[in-house]
């Protein structure tokens, strides 16, 4: 049932290239304009939209966070980013116009329900990102994207959050379409670059013994911590939060940017820190983060980074340096969150973690 992999955990990471593959197919017509079949809005609903605020909890909140850089940059339309047990209590300014899009793996979580239920009594329309069929959040919702992961049985998260990350991609990409913010061209390339990520997962897969090797001389840490920008910003709170869960270290995620305003207090000689470094582009983003690393290394701390495949300026920076498949900036995630999740699970079982049930954690969170 494991597939020959010792743990449930270690069997979904590697069931990603399949579950990325599975939750893209179909979404294209014959003449290349992407349809989504349970969307079940409008276009008219869709034209109407005028913010979205995306709801979710855990790792589900991280894939939200990237979904609101694919959304602004693609169809120009506000959105913003709630925890589901926040989201009633600060009293949030709904109404017909604007899109709720609530996402949870299992479709069970109840801060995430309770959202959502609030969601429509100001009449905004729901929208539920889901790995779960039949569950009680997309049958409370207006319309639903399912994800296609397959049953993810490991409590900590890995094809589940890849898949939501697809959905939102692929929701984004729709949006864009209906409301014409996008040319048509424009969309079929990034849906040609998200159907070569399988391959690129795969590929970076095959090296897993590399990052293992690094999770094994990880295992005496005490603390990790973890550096991201853009996109990668939510990476790094995901990696975090992966070894929070199933190794029980304290982990914890930073916007590079921030560390001068505080965290780099925290640098010591000899922590590890893992930076997710930006493709190079025209922006600043990558050039910023090479200062940011430069700032923690001069302060001792040992840097293992995961750069693009012919980021050259990278090697000076890095103690260890993990090869990404060169993709653009917003499918970053899709890539870079996978040596996170093989580093987690390695360094958990060398450990003698159970990772598939962590301590104190629970599948579905059904209480508030
Ligand atoms: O089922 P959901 O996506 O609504 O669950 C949300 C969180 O409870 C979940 O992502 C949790 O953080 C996981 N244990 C992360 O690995």
């Amino acid at each position: 049932e494991k597939d020959g992999h010792d743990w449930f955990m270690r069997k979904e990471i590697f069931e990603q290239p399949r579950a990325v593959a599975d939750s893209l197919l179909g979404r294209r017509t014959r003449t290349g304009a992407l349809q989504l079949d349970e969307m079940r809005l409008s276009d008219q609903e869709i034209r109407d939209i005028d913010k979205i605020i995306i709801i979710a909890a855990g790792t589900s909140f991280y894939a939200g966070m990237v979904a609101k850089y694919a959304i602004e940059h693609w169809c120009r339309v506000p959105v913003e980013v709630e925890l589901s047990s926040e989201f009633r209590y600060r009293d949030p300014i709904l109404d017909f116009s604007t899109l709720v899009v609530a996402i949870s793996q299992s479709g069970e979580t109840a801060d995430t329900l309770q959202a959502i239920r609030h969601a429509r009594t100001q009449r905004s329309k729901v929208l539920a990102i889901c790995n779960t069929n039949g569950s009680t959040i997309p049958r409370e919702s207006d319309a639903v994207i399912y994800t296609h992961a397959g049953p993810e049985i490991g409590v900590a998260s890995t094809k589940g959050f890849l898949t939501q990350l697809v959905a939102t991609y692929l929701l984004a990409l729709y949006i864009a379409q209906v409301k014409g913010t996008r040319y048509g061209d424009e969309i079929a390339e990034v849906m040609h670059q998200l159907e070569a990520i399988p391959a690129q997962i795969e590929e970076l897969l095959g090296r897993c013994e590399e990052v293992y090797e690094l999770a094994r001389a990880h295992v005496t840490a005490t603390s990790v911590l973890f550096l991201g920008r853009h996109a990668g910003y939510p990476v790094a709170l995901e990696g975090a939060l992966k070894l929070k869960e199933i190794a029980y270290l304290h982990a914890e995620g930073f916007a590079a940017g921030e560390l001068k305003h505080g965290p780099i207090a925290l640098i010591t000689d000899g922590l590890p820190v893992l930076c997710v470094v930006p493709p190079q582009g025209r922006d600043q983003l990558h050039a910023k983060m090479l200062s940011g690393i430069q700032e923690v290394r001069a302060r001792g701390a040992r840097t293992i980074c995961l750069a693009e495949e012919g980021d050259e300026a990278i090697p000076r920076y890095a103690d260890h340096l993990i090869r990404l498949p060169k993709v653009p900036v917003l499918l970053q995630p899709l890539v870079a969150t996978v040596p996170l999740q093989l580093f987690a699970c390695e360094l958990a079982t060398g450990l003698g973690h159970d990772v598939d049930q962590p301590r104190n954690l629970a599948k579905s969170v059904t209480v508030e």
